[in-house]
């Protein structure tokens, strides 16, 4: 058996908790060894849980010896640079979705980790989640025949802060990208063309921050599948997400797993039990099945998840962008 991965955790946030958690308790074949976060308090409260080193520095960390890999789990617009940083080190990384807002700046970070040759894997954990993955192995082991139609609902329980909505992207750069990841992974098929709408339809101040909050999104593929991807800020029954491809031969199904399988029964029918609240109710399984692929990367396998793969779900999120703007669809390849 191989020695654990050490690994260094960058970004002490919602989603780094959470993968301090999974790292060292629950993911076999890797150890937490060190933590850093630009909020010290952080990192420090972290550290203390999880019996991690307090790092002085994201430099620090990514160069201690007793670091074999690092975690980016930051703030969107420092994943670059931390990769970059990884990159100079030699050390292979995973980043948290997206890569970055900004494609030259993605560019920038392949650039230096081709240059390195540093394996790195992009954190779409949702090509782990055992029900979306049967969808697209249907797919691709041709059970569903010629792809016609891929329908993707992805609708939160409730927006985030203003104050994240403010830096997120927007919904198509921070929510719907997952969507658009699942449409690349399922039909296996990259998006030439992106026509989308949406409006404010949850919170006024949505809005008023420049976003929207409800949104659909129309998806042409090379290979002539279309993806429909309808999406909300806020589902007052839970997180929704459903995935259903369709085609010639059939259709598979990922449904919404209830968050306990009891039910009641009466003389108005069946009463079950409320879907998860949200992903870090939905998605675990998914996340530590990641971590499972990135110790198989980082001990010489390939990247589960690509850095093209981190790269054209943002050029989706753009083109739709461009074509909320400017009322029309958008051919990818004008994007980039
Ligand atoms: N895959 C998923 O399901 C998923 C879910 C949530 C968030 N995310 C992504 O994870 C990233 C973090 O999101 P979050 O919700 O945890 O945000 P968050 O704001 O809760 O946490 C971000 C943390 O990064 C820290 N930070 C900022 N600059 C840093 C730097 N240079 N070095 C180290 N730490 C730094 C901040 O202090 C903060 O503690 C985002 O890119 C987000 O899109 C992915």
């Amino acid at each position: 058996m191989s020695d654990p991965v050490r690994i260094g955790l960058l970004g002490c946030g919602r989603i780094g908790y959470m993968h301090a958690e999974l790292l060292s308790r629950r993911v076999q074949g890797t150890t937490l060894a060190a933590v850093y976060d630009v909020f010290s308090e952080a990192a420090a409260s972290v550290a203390e849980a999880y019996g991690a080193q307090h790092a002085s520095s994201a430099a620090e960390l990514i160069e201690a010896d007793d670091v074999d890999a690092v975690a980016i789990c930051s703030s969107t617009d420092t994943h670059i640079d931390l990769l970059v940083e990884a990159a100079a080190a030699g050390k292979p990384a995973f980043v948290e979705k997206p890569l970055s807002l900004d494609l030259a700046e993605v560019d920038r970070g392949i650039a230096a980790a081709t240059e390195a040759g540093i394996g790195v894997q992009v954190g779409f954990n949702r090509r782990f989640d055992s029900a979306h993955r049967h969808v697209r192995d249907r797919v691709a082991a041709g059970e569903v025949g010629d792809v016609h139609l891929v329908r993707i609902s992805s609708r939160d329980p409730d927006p985030p802060p203003i104050s994240y909505i403010e830096v997120s992207g927007g919904i198509f750069c921070d929510m719907t990208i997952h969507d658009f990841d699942m449409a690349r992974f399922v039909t296996g098929s990259e998006a030439v063309e992106v026509y989308a709408t949406g409006g404010v339809r949850v919170d006024p101040a949505i809005g008023e921050a420049g976003d929207l909050d409800t949104a659909v999104v129309i998806v042409t593929h090379a290979n002539g599948a279309i993806t429909t991807i309808d999406n909300s800020r806020r589902a007052v029954y839970g997180y929704d997400q459903r995935l259903e491809a369709f085609g010639s031969a059939g259709m598979a199904c990922s449904d919404n797993p209830t968050s306990a399988t009891a039910s009641y029964w009466d003389a108005d029918g069946s009463h079950g039990r409320p879907l998860p609240y949200f992903f870090l109710d939905r998605y675990i399984p998914s996340y530590e099945a990641e971590w499972n692929a990135f110790v198989a990367m980082v001990h010489g396998g390939p990247s589960p998840v690509t850095l093209a793969d981190g790269r054209a779900p943002l050029v989706m999120g753009l083109a739709a962008w461009a074509s909320v703007r400017e009322g029309r669809p958008v051919p990818v390849a004008e994007i980039g």
